[in-house]
């Protein structure tokens, strides 16, 4: 597959539940040189604060409220209609906290990525920073993965890990690792925008290579530092 042109903006939706800060971090590079076009943010809660950080930078907002849906697939279908009609080439999961069925991942598979709060595979599901803080674990991070039916389990692309500090709470170690997703998310929607990134089967494939293991975010800035 060729890169695409740097000036081609490629079509996204983001998904959101809450704060909305990965997708301000989206919204704010998109204004600089992230190469893609916003056309909707998506809540499936209404009056949370991404939708307000939406309206401010103009975009358009739907709520897909879950609680008005009693069946999941009633959900989805009605979620992946109001997609669509934004024709996006990728959908993007930022502290989307509602787990979509079978059909819906397949309707994007290889065009929709999360950001997750561990480095996975550990802690999938909830309340990740606890658990880490539990675990005693020396290191913590964020992922970013294509998503697939398998939760939080779709092949990951690429990993910040985040130290563990003595004196760490949830509060801080959470705002340590929101930092780093706001750097990492950007730069993966990035790739996919530029065309270097895809999905082969359940391959992650990089700039035309199979990736063995996911992109460590901390290895590409040491690479940086030392060649400066
Ligand atoms: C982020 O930390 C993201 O990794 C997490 O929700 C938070 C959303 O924050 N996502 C998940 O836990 C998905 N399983 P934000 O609303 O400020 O971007």
């Amino acid at each position: 597959m060729q890169p695409r042109s740097i000036s081609h903006r490629i079509p996204i939706v983001v998904l959101i539940s809450g704060r909305g800060s990965n997708l301000q971090a989206i919204i704010d590079q998109a204004k600089c040189d992230l190469p893609v076009e916003i056309r909707a943010v998506i809540s499936n809660r209404p009056d949370v604060f991404g939708l307000e950080r939406a309206h401010q930078a103009g975009i358009p907002t739907h709520v897909v409220d879950h609680r008005k849906f009693g069946d999941r697939s009633d959900f989805d279908e009605e979620l992946m209609a109001v997609i669509d009609q934004y024709a996006p080439e990728l959908v993007v999961l930022a502290g989307f906290m509602r787990i979509l069925g079978n059909g819906f991942v397949a309707h994007y598979r290889g065009r929709m990525l999360n950001i997750h709060p561990s480095l996975l595979p550990s802690y999938r599901g909830l309340n990740t920073h606890q658990r880490a803080l539990t675990d005693d674990d020396a290191v913590h991070g964020a992922s970013v993965h294509f998503v697939t039916n398998e939760l939080d389990g779709g092949p990951v692309i690429i990993q910040a890990p985040v130290p563990i500090l003595p004196g760490d709470d949830v509060e801080k170690l959470s705002a340590r690792v929101r930092k780093e997703e706001h750097v990492i998310y950007p730069l993966v929607i990035r790739w996919f925008a530029e065309g270097r990134l895809r999905l082969t089967g359940n391959k992650v494939i990089m700039d035309g290579r199979t990736l063995t293991a996911p992109i460590n975010y901390a290895e590409i800035i040491h690479e940086r530092q030392a060649s400066q």
